[in-house]
Parts: C-alpha cells; structure tokens; sequence
C-alpha cells in the first residue's frame, strides 16, 4: 500500500506542476492537500522498495515476557529499539494466557475457541485424541486456522518458522518454505543464523518474506525462580537484552537493517507463586471421578460420572478458584465454543496453584490466569522503514498484531478477530496520533503552497491584464487616428 501511494504522490506531483496555470486554485489546494496527507509520510518511509513489493518481516517472540520488566530492568538494547521505532506498553492477550494458545493467535489473530489450540493439553472427544504440547504433531489440532507463514505462501511469498509452536506442523498440508523444530539446545545465536540467512536468500532464491522466530527465556527463569525475584530475573533479563543486541548487529552486518520490519512480542506474562497459595482438588473430589486434562492454573475437567455433582462441589471448593460449566464460561473470554473445552473449567485467582494427588508445589511462577490480568500481559516493540519512530501507545490486543502484519506484508488476511483501527496508527504512513505535530507540519506546508499559488494567480491575471491594456490602447490607436 505504501508503495501504490508512493506513485500515486509522485505522478500526481507532476500532473500538479503542469497543470499549475488551468487548475483553479482551491480545486488544486484540494489536491495537493490529498497529497501532503498520503504521499509525504508514504515517500519518507516507503524508500526505493516500490519495485521489489514489500519489506520482509520478521516477528520474534521471547517466551513469558511480563510487560513491566520493562520498567523493572535495564534492558538497553531493547529500549534503543523503540526509541527508534514503536512501543505497545501491554498487549491484551487471549485466554488461556499460556504459550500454545498465545502463539497461535499472534499469527492467525484469532481467539483460541477459534484456532483450536486451547491449552498446553488437550483432549478432543470427537477423536478421543490427547494433545501434549510440544510433542507430535498430528495437524488435525492446528487446522482450524492457518497461520501467516501459511498464508503468505499464497501471496509467492517464501516465509520461515524457526521453532515457533506449530512451525514443523503440516497446516493445509504445507508447512513454511523453512522451519526448524523446537531444540532447547540449539542456541538463540544459531537460530538468528539461519534466520538471517533465510532472510538473505541467496543467488538462487529469494529471501523469505516472513520469518517467525522463537526463544523460550525468560518464561523457563520466569517460572523456576517467580518474577518476584528481582536478582534472579535481572540475569536473565540482561541474557534476553543480550539477545536483542546481537539480533540487531547480525541484521546490521548483513545489511538487512534498514530494509526489513521487526516485531518484538511475547506470549504472555508471569505471575509469583507461593506455598500459602495452593488450592487441593482432592479436598472436594476424589481424583478417580474425574479426568483432568489441563492443570493449573486453569484446570480442564472431564467428570467421569455426574457432572452436576461435581460441579456443585468444586464450585464452593476454595474462595479463591471459580468452577465454570462450560456453557457458562463469560463471554469476554473468548473461551466455550470448541469442543476440545471441558464440560468444566477452574479458573484460579492470581498467584494461586490448583494440585491434584496430594502435589506440591514444583515452580515459583506461572501464567495462565484470566486475561485481563496486568501480570499476565506481553508488551510488543516495532521498528523498520515502515513503522513511527518514538511512538508508543499504552495498549493493543494481540489479535489486532496479524491484520498489521498482513498489511506490511500485502497479504490478504483470513477470517481473524482482530482489526487494523488501532494499530494502524503505529505505521509511518498513517496521518493518526501526534496530532499536534503532524496538523502544525501539514498547516505550515499549506500555508507555503497557498502563498505560492495566489502570488502565481495574482501575478498572471496582472500580467493579463496588462497586456489585455496594452492591446486594446493599440485598437483605440487604430479607431481613432484622429488623436495622432
Ligand atoms: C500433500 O502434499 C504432498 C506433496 O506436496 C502431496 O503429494 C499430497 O498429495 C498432499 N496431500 C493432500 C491430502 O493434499
Ligand atoms: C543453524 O542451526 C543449526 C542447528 O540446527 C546450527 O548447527 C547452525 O550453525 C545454524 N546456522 C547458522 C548460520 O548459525
Ligand atoms: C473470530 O473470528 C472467527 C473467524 O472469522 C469467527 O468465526 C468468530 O466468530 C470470531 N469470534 C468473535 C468473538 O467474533
Ligand atoms: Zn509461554
């Protein structure tokens, strides 16, 4: 799109230029309004990309990362790159808010209802088969949608899922023109290798437009120490940071910086546990009535005998957990209408740890919890030729991130939740927010060409109408001889 406005700006300056003398001049200032409003911001940040279609994309996702360690650790790398690009200080995520449901919705901008990844374990009634995160991958659970390296194979695009969830699935029967499976042991250095390279292309083959990239800290500290552990965190914060530089050298190095779109997020984020905040399940139901399918902190329960029952018992089981029969889970989760949701759903209050079987607690931190929780958001940063520089806006919710990046990309977005009317106003090109800077710098160039445009109008009716003086004194010349 900022291409097709770039030449549209350009062709219509020159009609502009030619035109100068015929085109009445409201009727012009009209146009060249039109211009300043689509065309300047489109041409600072368009660059001279307009024949190669649009600047390849790429997406990182640094697994757990709470939206305000942000403000809590130094993170010097990460704030030089919204310095010079966007920030969404917190992203509203989808529920549940764990990794496989949040991935999947960052590249389908749907809700998990809708995707069909509903939780890290799954069971399917219709198939009687279980779903384990990270392990097989049968593509009947990830068929429901289609994920944007998917997507944008359609578009001739080449695109790559480096460890995302679903990146080694078969999804429509395709998978990205390159991925590599989820290996804890494969460094993040290596992963940026290949995906530079991916990027890069080569002599033969173009470089891929979409590149999906994923690495699991701070979530696995997040969830070993608990976010409350400030020493803790601060190290692997500082790793991640780390990261976030060598990402951006590898890209300067290789001369993609400048040329490409980069979109940092995360899934979702974490919150602090403790041994006073557990809830057990076996106080109220014997674990052979039931199956339970996911754990905490939202627990999928398969009642084996009367539902009713065992609803009735686990809904007065702890102040501090909520029993939903599946019909009456609230709408604004987003989270009833899929089959692979249990006819009961608990949902624990912040920081609280639902067990089983006489279980400890095993980690210091989880994430999970109801989706309008602070402690459970991601924050995402944005920077490239097509995004503002130094912007940042207090919220988006993550379903709006897919149709963003299927307009950067030009491709055609499938059915999604999500919407452009908020995060439009991240990219360059678009004439929304900053009002006061943007209105004084387009007031001031119309007020320049307004100056020009009478002073050309005023000059050529005197200059008419001198000569018009000048002919008709030679007319009256010839009339009236009598005055020689
Ligand atoms: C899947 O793709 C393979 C090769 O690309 C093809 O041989 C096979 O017929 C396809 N299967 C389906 C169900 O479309
Ligand atoms: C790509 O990843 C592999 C591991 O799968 C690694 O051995 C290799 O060094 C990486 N390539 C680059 C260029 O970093
Ligand atoms: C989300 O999008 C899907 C696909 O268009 C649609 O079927 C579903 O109804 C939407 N959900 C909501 C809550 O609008
Ligand atoms: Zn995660």
């Amino acid at each position: 799109m900022g291409e097709t406005r770039l030449e549209m700006a350009t062709t219509s300056t020159i009609i502009e230029e030619e035109d100068i003398y015929r085109v009445p001049a409201d009727r012009m200032l009209l146009k060249v309004l039109l211009v300043v409003l689509c065309g300047v911001p489109a041409s600072v940040s368009g660059g001279s990309e307009a024949q190669q279609g649009p600047l390849p994309l790429l997406m990182v996702s640094f697994d757990g990362f709470r939206a305000d360690y942000l403000q809590r650790f130094p993170m010097p790398n990460l704030k030089l790159l919204y310095s010079q690009g966007v920030l969404v200080e917190q992203i509203t995520n989808v529920f549940i808010t764990k990794t496989f449901p949040n991935h999947y919705t960052l590249v389908t901008g749907l809700y998990a209802e809708s995707h069909g990844i509903l939780a890290s374990h799954m069971y399917d009634p219709v198939s009687h088969k279980y779903f384990h995160a990270g392990q097989g991958v049968d593509p009947m659970w990830w068929s429901k949608a289609q994920p944007l390296w998917i997507t944008a194979l359609d578009s001739g695009y080449k695109t790559a899922a480096m460890m995302w969830p679903g990146s080694d699935v078969l999804i429509s029967n395709r998978t990205a023109t390159h991925f590599l499976p989820y290996d804890v042991s494969v460094t993040f250095r290596q992963r940026i290798g290949n995906v530079t390279k991916w990027l890069l292309g080569n002599g033969k083959e173009p470089g891929v437009k979409f590149a999906a990239l994923y690495w699991e800290e701070p979530d696995t500290s997040g969830h070993k120490y608990g976010p409350d552990d400030t020493a803790a965190m601060s190290k692997v914060l500082k790793e991640v940071d780390d990261n976030i530089g060598l990402l951006v050298s590898k890209l300067k190095s290789t001369g993609l910086w400048g040329r490409i779109n980069i979109v940092i997020t995360s899934d979702h984020g974490m919150a602090q546990l403790s041994a006073k905040r557990i809830i057990r399940l076996d106080d109220c139901v014997h674990p052979d009535e039931y199956t339970l399918v996911d754990s905490s902190p939202v627990a999928a329960i398969l009642p084996h005998e009367d539902s009713k029952t065992i609803f009735s018992r686990l809904s007065t089981c702890h102040p501090h957990m909520t029993a939903y029969l599946k019909r009456d889970i609230p709408d604004r989760l987003h989270y009833r209408n899929n089959e692979r949701i249990q006819p009961i759903i608990l949902v624990a209050d912040e920081g609280w740890t639902i067990v089983q079987r006489g279980n400890t607690l095993s980690k210091m931190g989880d994430h999970g919890y109801d989706n309008s929780l602070p402690s459970m958001h991601p924050f995402m940063v944005a920077a490239g030729p097509s995004f503002r520089e130094g912007y940042r806006i207090s919220s988006l919710r993550s379903v709006d991130i897919y149709p963003l990046m299927c307009h950067l990309l030009s491709v055609p977005p499938q059915p999604n939740n999500g919407s452009l009317i908020q995060a439009r106003c991240l990219l360059a090109a678009e004439a929304c927010g900053n009002l006061s800077l943007g209105i004084s710098l387009v007031l001031g160039i119309l007020l320049v060409l307004a100056t020009v445009i009478l002073l050309f109008r005023w000059r050529r009716k005197h200059w008419q109408s001198r000569s018009r003086a000048f002919q008709r004194l030679q007319m009256d010349d010839d009339v009236e001889p009598l005055f020689e």
